[in-house]
C-alpha cells in the first residue's frame, strides 16, 4: 500500500478551520464577495497535473473565505439554519478520515452501531414510539420523502395493493391532505412519489399558519379511500405548530373506516420535545405514524443530516430496502441500507451521536429554550421600534417582521430595503419572505450560541436600517 503523507494537508485544514471558527464572532455575517467574484477566482482550466495537497487546501481556504456566509454565527438568522458545535464538527472531520461507506453493518460495524444507538437515543429524546424505525438522510426534504414513501406503502397495502411491486398504475387513488402552509418539500416528495403535487388537498389554516382541525375534519369527510394527512411542527415563516392532538383525533376516527396515515413535518420544531417546557406545544405528536426532522437545524449538527422516523417498520422497510447478491447477507444487525433511499452513504449519524453525547438531553433542551427566549426578546424589542411590527404569534423561534415606510408610501418596498440594509451591514443576517401577500423579514433563531448581546446588536441594526439609512 502506498502511504501518502497525511499530516501536511490535514494540518493546514485544521488550522484553517480553527482560524474560521475562532474568528466567527468578529466577522461580518454576510460574505464580502459575491458569486461572480468567487467564480472568477476559482475558474481556471481543469488542471493537467496535480499539486501538493497542502497547497491545494491552503489555496482553497484562502480563495473562498471571502465568499463564505458565517452561517454558524450567533446573529445569522436566515432561513432555518442551526450552527455547529465542537463535538459535531470534530466527529464530522473523522467521518471523512475514517471514510466508511455506511450502508451495511457487516463491513462497517462501528459506524453502523453508532447509527443504531443514535436512532435509539433520538426516539427516547423525542419521546416517540421506541420501536419506530429511523433513517439518517441528507435533510428534511428526503426525510419527508422517506416517511411519505412508507405512508404510500401502508395505505395502499391496507387497500389491497402492493405499490412496491406494482407501482401506481391501476392503484386505488391516494389523497394527500396538508395545511395550506405546508412546506414545499412535502409537495416535492408527493410529486416524486407519483401522487401528484397539484392533487394535494390544501386545508385552511389559522392566522399563525396552523392547520385548522375543523377544516381538516370537513376536508377528510369528503375523501374516499386511502388518505395521508401531513401536519406540521413549526411553520417556516411563523413557527406555528399545528394542533397535533386534535389532528390525531380526527385521523384516528377515520382509521376505523379507511386506510389513513398521519405524518408530521417537524423539520423546524421537533427537537422542542426534548425540553419539558416546550414539549407540551407538541403534545399529540407521538400519536402520528411518521415524523421528519433535521439534525442540522435545531440540534445544531454540521450539514447535512435529516431524520425520518416511522412507526410502521414493515412499511418503511418495504419502501426502502435493497439487497443484491454481491452484498453481505442481511443478518440480525440493523443495516442502514434498509431504511434510506441511498446505497453508498457517509456516516452522517456520527455527528448526531457526538452532538447528543456532548450536549445530553439537558443541553439540547437548553438550546431550544434559549432560542425561543431570544426570539421572544427580539420580538419584544421590535415591538418597541416605532413603525416596526411583529406579524406572527411567536410560539417558537421564528419572528416575522414588517417595517412601515416612514414616508407613508410603500411598506413592501421599505421592508425589503430594511432587510437588504441589515444584511449588507454584516451585523446580522435575517432572510426575507412574502407572507399573506406582503413582504416580511424572517428571523429564525436556531443557533446554540445566540445570546442577549446578539439580540441587542440585531435590534440596533434593524432600527438603524429603518430610521437612519437612505
Ligand atoms: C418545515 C420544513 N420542512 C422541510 C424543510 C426542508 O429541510 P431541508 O432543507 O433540511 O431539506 C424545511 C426547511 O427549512 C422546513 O422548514
Amino acid at each position: 500500500m502506498r502511504v501518502p503523507e497525511w499530516r501536511p494537508a490535514l494540518t493546514v485544514a485544521h488550522d484553517a478551520a480553527l482560524d474560521w471558527l475562532e474568528s466567527l464572532d468578529q466577522r461580518s455575517v454576510r460574505p464580502d464577495a459575491d458569486y461572480d467574484t468567487m467564480y472568477a477566482a476559482l475558474a481556471e482550466p481543469m488542471p493537467e497535473n496535480g499539486m501538493p495537497p497542502q497547497q491545494v487546501i491552503a489555496d482553497l481556504a484562502r480563495t473562498i473565505e471571502p465568499g463564505l456566509m458565517a452561517m454558524n454565527h450567533g446573529r445569522f438568522f436566515g432561513w432555518v439554519i442551526g450552527g455547529a458545535t465542537p463535538a459535531g464538527v470534530a466527529a464530522d472531520w473523522l467521518v471523512a478520515a475514517w471514510d466508511q461507506n455506511t450502508a451495511m453493518s457487516e463491513p462497517t460495524p462501528g459506524a453502523s452501531a453508532v447509527e443504531a444507538v443514535t436512532a435509539e437515543w433520538l426516539l427516547e429524546l423525542l419521546d416517540l414510539p421506541r420501536t419506530s424505525s429511523v433513517a439518517f438522510v441528507t435533510g428534511a426534504q428526503v426525510a419527508n420523502l422517506v416517511c411519505l414513501a412508507a405512508a404510500r406503502d401502508r395505505v395502499l397495502a391496507d387497500a389491497g395493493w402492493d405499490v412496491e411491486a406494482d407501482g401506481l398504475l391501476g392503484a386505488p387513488p391516494v389523497t394527500v391532505l396538508a395545511g395550506e402552509y405546508v412546506h414545499h418539500t412535502v409537495g416535492r416528495a408527493v410529486r416524486i412519489l407519483g401522487l401528484g403535487e397539484a392533487r394535494i388537498v390544501m386545508v385552511p389554516a389559522d392566522s399563525n399558519a396552523r392547520m385548522r382541525p375543523d377544516a381538516l375534519a370537513t376536508a377528510l369527510s369528503a375523501v374516499e379511500g386511502p388518505a395521508i394527512v401531513c401536519g406540521q411542527g413549526g411553520e417556516i415563516a411563523t413557527g406555528g405548530i399545528d394542533p397535533l392532538a386534535k389532528l390525531a383525533d380526527i385521523v384516528d376516527a377515520r382509521r376505523t373506516t379507511a386506510p389513513t396515515w398521519f405524518h408530521i413535518d417537524g423539520a423546524i420544531g421537533l427537537f422542542g420535545r426534548a425540553s419539558a417546557v416546550l414539549a407540551p406545544k407538541f403534545s399529540g405528536a407521538e400519536r402520528a405514524d411518521s415524523w421528519c426532522t433535521d439534525a442540522h437545524k435545531w440540534l445544531n449538527t454540521p450539514y447535512d443530516c435529516g431524520i425520518a422516523i416511522v412507526r410502521d417498520r414493515e412499511a418503511h422497510h418495504r419502501a426502502m430496502t435493497l439487497h443484491a447478491s454481491y452484498l453481505p447477507e442481511p443478518g440480525a444487525a440493523r443495516d442502514p441500507i434498509d431504511w434510506n433511499p441511498e446505497m453508498s452513504r457517509r456516516a452522517r449519524a456520527m455527528a448526531v451521536y457526538a452532538t447528543l453525547r456532548s450536549l445530553g438531553r439537558s443541553g439540547v433542551a437548553e438550546i431550544a429554550e434559549r432560542d425561543c427566549e431570544m426570539a421572544r426578546l427580539l420580538a419584544e424589542g421590535i415591538g418597541m421600534i416605532p413603525g416596526a411590527e411583529v406579524c406572527n404569534e411567536v410560539e417558537l423561534n421564528q419572528v416575522l417582521v414588517r417595517v412601515h415606510d416612514p414616508a407613508g408610501q410603500d411598506d413592501d418596498a421599505h421592508t425589503r430595503a430594511v432587510l437588504s440594509r441589515i444584511q449588507t451591514s454584516g451585523v446580522a443576517y435575517p432572510s426575507g419572505t412574502t407572507f399573506e401577500g406582503r413582504a416580511a423579514i424572517r428571523f429564525s433563531v436556531a443557533n446554540w450560541s445566540t445570546d442577549e448581546a446578539d439580540i441587542v446588536e440585531t435590534l440596533e441594526a434593524l432600527s438603524d436600517a429603518h430610521t437612519r439609512w437612505g
